[in-house]
């Protein structure tokens, strides 16, 4: 039977190729999205791959979420965390909630996220998880306190939760992008992207497909060996 995959934030940007790449790679996929309807509307009538509509910050809501695809797909073999968010500002403008609001849905819905799926997965003796962390998490970026917290934990998350799963047959991964061509990065100022870019060695930004293909290689088979690590997908710009 085809492994089921859920996708968080997998109805456009990143999410959606990696969507796509699970699909093409056999999986039965659901895409969750946090409210953008019209846009999961249009991912679903291209692709045929189901979109179902919770906030990964909401415990509750994650755990409905989960169990409805279950009952709908089948067990749940293999989690992307990649819903994710930006609110940027530096800490002098930084307010509570935009803090919050960044930890809560970027690091806050892996956990939610884990808690609905981890022991199916163990249960079954089988499972893939891979949490889309950031350059920024890694780096650090001015005016990004909170996301680069949050994604710096998913790194931390990541490690020890692959501990829990290692004999289980559950591996558990991060990918750390760099600036790839999806809206978040859109809503970078022109002038800042152009200095982001000439900072790349590879001279441009990703694209989510380059990302994509990671997360399918970590989520297949072979990858049963990887756990606990932090795959790098960045052309060149942060080395470590
Ligand atoms: N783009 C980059 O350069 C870059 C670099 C490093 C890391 N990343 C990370 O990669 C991931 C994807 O980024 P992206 O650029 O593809 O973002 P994007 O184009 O802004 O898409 C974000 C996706 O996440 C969903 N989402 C946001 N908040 C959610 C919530 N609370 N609950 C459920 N879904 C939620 C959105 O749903 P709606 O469509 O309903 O809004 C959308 O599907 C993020 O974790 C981001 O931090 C991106």
């Amino acid at each position: 039977m085809a492994r089921v995959a859920i996708v968080t934030g997998g109805t456009r940007g990143i999410g959606e190729a990696i969507s796509l790449a699970l699909k093409d790679a056999g999986m039965t996929v659901a895409a969750n999205y946090a409210g953008n309807d019209e846009r999961a509307r249009a991912f679903t009538e291209r692709t045929g791959i189901r979109a179902y509509k919770w906030d990964v910050a909401d415990y509750d809501a994650c755990q409905a979420g989960c169990a409805q695809v279950a009952a709908e797909l089948g067990p749940i073999d293999v989690l992307v965390n990649n819903a994710g968010i930006t609110r940027d500002g530096t800490i002098l403008k930084m307010s509570y909630d935009m803090w919050k609001e960044v930890i809560d849905t970027n690091l806050g819905g892996c956990f939610n996220m884990a808690k609905a799926v981890f022991p199916g997965m163990r249960e079954k003796k089988w499972g893939r998880i891979v949490n889309i962390g950031s350059i920024n998490g890694q780096a650090g970026q001015y005016g990004q306190v909170n996301y680069a917290a949050a994604k710096s934990g998913i790194h931390g998350f990541t490690k020890a939760l692959a501990q829990e799963g290692a004999r289980a047959g559950v591996t558990v991964n991060a990918i750390a992008p760099g600036y790839i061509d999806t809206d978040m990065v859109a809503a970078v100022p022109g002038e800042v992207l152009e200095k982001i870019v000439a900072k790349i060695p590879v001279g441009r930004l990703g694209k989510a497909e380059e990302i994509a293909r990671g997360v399918a290689f970590l989520c297949s088979e072979e990858g049963g060996f990887v756990t606990g690590s932090t795959l790098s997908i960045n052309g060149g710009q942060h080395m470590y």
